[in-house]
């Protein structure tokens, strides 16, 4: 099933997901829907959050440049290390059409558990590492607009003012 996104500023956003201890049949579709939702969306990632749910789940598709889509499910999700930093514009489905500047690790080492309750280590870079970071401060409640230095705050600024408008008027 597809679910609802849920857009800013909606109050679960900004709360903190709750680990998950058992994986049952909820956590099952509900990853399932996540993914499915992910790639209707041609995201490359979804946290749990977004769809309305506050467990630490997100999915990722790993190979975001090919055709055939990698979903991964993401349990619990936590970095071990990071390296690097680079800057570059990034978007988020909560906040259609914006895009900001922001500063992430370059690679990422991070521990998750799988739907099986199996533990993995993944090792990622770019577009990939990027997503892991944006999709963590998801179930920590932190947002994209979080993010963005001095420059970008006006740009952040009009953006939530449209949206306010937008509320107001409609
Ligand atoms: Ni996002």
């Amino acid at each position: 099933m597809v679910l609802k996104i849920i857009k800013y500023p909606d109050a679960i956003l900004r709360k903190k997901a709750v680990p998950v201890d058992k994986i049952s049949e909820e956590i099952f579709k509900l990853a399932d829907d996540m993914i499915e939702t992910m790639l209707k969306e041609d995201g490359i990632g979804f946290a749990a959050n977004q769809g309305g749910s506050l467990w630490r789940i997100f999915v990722i598709n790993t190979t975001p440049h090919e055709d055939k889509p990698t979903p991964v499910v993401m349990i619990n999700p936590e970095v071990l290390s990071q390296e690097g930093s680079v800057n570059a514009e990034e978007g988020c489905l909560s906040f259609p059409e914006l895009y900001l500047a922001i500063v992430r690790p370059e690679k990422v080492r991070m521990h998750a558990k799988d739907l099986y309750n199996e533990d993995f280590v993944y090792e990622m870079d770019g577009i990939l590492a990027r997503a892991v970071f944006h999709e963590i401060d998801h179930l920590n409640g932190t947002l994209i607009i979080d993010h963005v230095g001095a420059l970008e705050q006006d740009k952040v600024k009009k953006y939530v003012d449209g949206l306010h408008c937008k509320t107001t008027h409609t």
